[in-house]
């Protein structure tokens, strides 16, 4: 029975879990607070987590129908990567419950938890008739490819090198002048609509960039440059009509939904399985494209069910359930990274 608290970003999160069981899953976003600002501000986030969270735990306690704190097995709780003053939120309340009950701390890598987050699904198979696979975490600040050959071994294959697929959705959009966050926006504005009147890029790094350091360029992406040819596509075509905006919206949709596919199919090596995480994870249109693609190829495509995508809780204490994360017995020798990074070549990161 682990509590799990999850405050990287701009959701305050709290979850109960036992093994790959969610009991309660309670997330509140900021997306409001920071939706005037066109993206997250990180002292608005941080407040709003500390205001929030003791309600969102005693919540997720009380949906789990728990008869009180004490049934708490461990805590576990996002350690990085994620903004340091929301991290900090999160972190001293879970040390604070872990020393008041005397139960394990268990310090979290939010990005391992969305790579792993395509198993919390309690009909799913068991983790190692899934293995290998490749392991797909599109979110607002990442697009990671993963290798993973076992919950304890993976391997990092691919990244963007500047903006992240959910961040592409979000810049787009607010040049379309749409609402943040943008994916959703995007998305519903591209349904319907006719695709390709815009050829916009589906651009790779060169194989020369330095920031690849060591990655193969054909698993890398590289969005800012999608954003920039929508910059100047509505420069050169000023105020387009409702059915031009959906247009454009379809096909600026369709680079990076191509870009993401395209990436996977590059970098299949006989893996069993696709897991696909993160917020982007959510977009119709990238599921029914990697649907025929892991078809096509025989591949089984594990989606992250829907309430598991976005940054949540559920994951970060089903990862701790998995045994995974940090949990030494001198609890004060865990501390939060904002920069942690997962993985280092060939090992996991716990
Ligand atoms: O995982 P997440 O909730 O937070 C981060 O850790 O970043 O992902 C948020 C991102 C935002 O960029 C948002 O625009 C994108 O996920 N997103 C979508 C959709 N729903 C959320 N992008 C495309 N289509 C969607 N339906
Ligand atoms: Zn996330």
């Amino acid at each position: 029975m682990i509590l799990g608290i999850e405050t990287s970003c701009d959701e305050t999160a709290a979850a109960v879990v036992q093994g790959r069981r969610v009991l309660s899953n309670v997330v509140r976003s900021q997306v409001r607070q920071h939706a005037p600002y066109g993206g997250v501000v990180p002292e608005i986030a941080a407040r709003a987590h500390l205001e929030w969270l003791p309600a969102v735990i005693t919540r997720a306690l009380d949906a789990a129908a728990l008869p009180g704190f004490e049934a708490l097995e461990a805590v576990a709780v996002t350690r990085g990567p994620g903004l340091a003053g929301a991290l900090l939120v999160g972190y001293a309340t879970a040390l604070g419950l872990s020393l008041r009950l005397g139960c394990p701390l268990i310090g979290v890598n939010h990005i391992e938890a969305h790579l792993f987050s395509a198993l919390l699904s309690p009909e799913g198979d068991c983790p190692q008739e899934c293995f290998p696979a490749l392991s797909l975490v599109v979110s607002g600040g990442h697009t990671l490819l993963y290798r993973v050959q076992s919950l304890e071994r993976y391997v990092l294959v691919g990244r963007t090198l500047d903006d992240a697929a959910g961040e592409a959705f979000d810049k787009g959009a607010a040049l379309l002048g749409l609402d943040y966050p943008g994916g959703p926006a995007i998305a519903r504005l591209a349904e319907g609509a006719a695709i390709g009147r815009i050829r916009f890029p589906r651009a790779r790094p060169r194989p020369d960039n330095p920031l690849l350091s060591g990655l193969r360029s054909a698993y890398c992406w590289s969005f800012s440059g999608l954003k920039t040819a929508l910059r100047v596509y509505l420069e050169r075509h000023p105020d387009p009509d409702v059915e031009t905006q959906a247009a454009i919206a379809a096909d600026y949709q369709e680079a990076i939904v191509d870009a993401l596919v395209g990436v996977c199919d590059r970098s299949l090596q006989g893996e069993r399985c696709l897991f696909v995480g993160g917020g982007v994870a959510l977009n119709r249109r990238l599921q029914s494209k990697l649907r025929d693609w892991a078809h096509a190829r025989g591949v089984s495509l594990r989606l992250t069910p829907t309430a598991y995508c976005g940054d949540n809780a559920a994951m970060i204490a089903a990862v701790a359930a998995l045994g995974k994360g940090i949990r030494g017995t001198s609890l004060d020798r865990l501390e939060i990274q904002p920069n942690l990074f997962a993985s280092e070549r060939g090992v996991s990161c716990g």
